[in-house]
C-alpha cells in the first residue's frame, strides 16, 4: 500500500463549502417550498439568495481551477469499465470483491462517478442556478431594471428549479451512501479531509483510464 496525495487543499475546501452551501440551500429551499417552518419565509428567502450568490461565486473560482490545473479532464465520461463497476455495487461490494476501477491521482474517479458528476455539472448544476436566476430576477425586476427578461409566468421555473432541488437531494443522499464504499467505510471521507489515501502500489503509476484488477 501507498499513501497518495488526492485532492488538493483548493479541491477540499471547494467541495466542503459547497456541500455547506448546497446543504443550506436545500434547507432553505424547501422551507421557501413550503414543507416546514424554520426561519420564516422573508428571511429563508434572503438566507437562500446570499448562500445562491457564493455558490455561484465558488463555482466561477473551481470552474476556473478545473481548467487551469486540467482536473476537468477527471470528469470526461467513459464506457470503459462501466460494467464491472455496476456490477461492483449490485453484487461484488456485498461479497467483498476488489473495487474494479483503481484510483490515482489522475484517475479518481470510477466511470459511474465520472458520468454522474458530468451530469451534475453538465445539467444539474446549470439548471438549478439558470431557474434559480430567473427566478430572482423575475420576483424584483423592477429594483434591478431587468424588465427585458419579460417572463410570462413562474410557473416553468418553479417548476424546474423544484425538479433540480429534489434530483440534488437524491444526488445526496446515494452521495452519503456512496462515501462508505471506498477500501474501508471511512477512507473516502477520510481523504477528501486529510488529501491523502492509502492505495495499492501498483496503481500510482496508472493512466487517465480506468483499470481493471
Ligand atoms: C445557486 C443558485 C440558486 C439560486 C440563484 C436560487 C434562487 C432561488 C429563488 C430566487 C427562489 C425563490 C424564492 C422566492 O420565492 O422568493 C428559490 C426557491 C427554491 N430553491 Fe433555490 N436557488 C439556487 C439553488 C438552489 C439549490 C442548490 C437548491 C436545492 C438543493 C434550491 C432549492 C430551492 C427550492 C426547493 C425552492 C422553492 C421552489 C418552489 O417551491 O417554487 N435552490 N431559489
Amino acid at each position: 500500500m501507498k499513501r497518495i496525495k488526492l485532492y488538493s487543499g483548493f479541491e477540499r475546501f471547494w467541495h466542503w463549502t459547497q456541500a455547506v452551501l448546497i446543504l443550506f440551500l436545500a434547507f432553505t429551499g424547501f422551507e421557501i417550498h413550503g414543507s416546514y417552518t424554520f426561519f420564516g419565509f422573508r428571511e429563508a428567502v434572503r438566507y437562500h439568495n446570499i448562500a445562491a450568490y457564493l455558490l455561484i461565486a465558488l463555482t466561477v473560482f473551481a470552474i476556473f481551477w478545473h481548467f487551469t490545473t486540467g482536473e476537468w479532464r477527471q470528469y470526461v465520461p467513459t464506457l470503459r469499465n462501466i460494467r464491472a463497476q455496476l456490477e461492483f455495487y449490485v453484487f461484488g461490494i456485498f461479497r467483498n470483491a476488489p473495487h474494479p476501477t483503481q484510483k490515482t491521482a489522475l484517475n479518481k474517479l470510477n466511470p459511474l462517478q465520472r458520468i454522474t458528476y458530468f451530469g451534475l455539472k453538465v445539467f444539474l448544476f446549470p439548471l438549478l442556478v439558470a431557474s434559480g436566476l430567473l427566478y430572482v430576477f423575475y420576483r424584483y425586476p423592477s429594483r434591478y431594471g431587468i424588465e427585458a427578461i419579460n417572463i410570462e409566468s413562474l410557473r416553468f421555473i418553479a417548476l424546474a428549479h423544484t425538479l433540480g432541488a429534489f434530483l440534488m437531494v437524491a444526488f445526496l443522499i446515494v452521495h452519503l451512501y456512496m462515501i462508505s464504499t471506498g477500501e474501508t467505510a471511512l477512507s473516502n471521507l477520510r481523504a477528501m479531509i486529510t488529501g491523502y489515501e492509502e492505495v495499492e502500489q501498483s496503481t500510482t503509476t496508472s493512466t487517465l483510464e480506468g483499470q481493471q484488477t
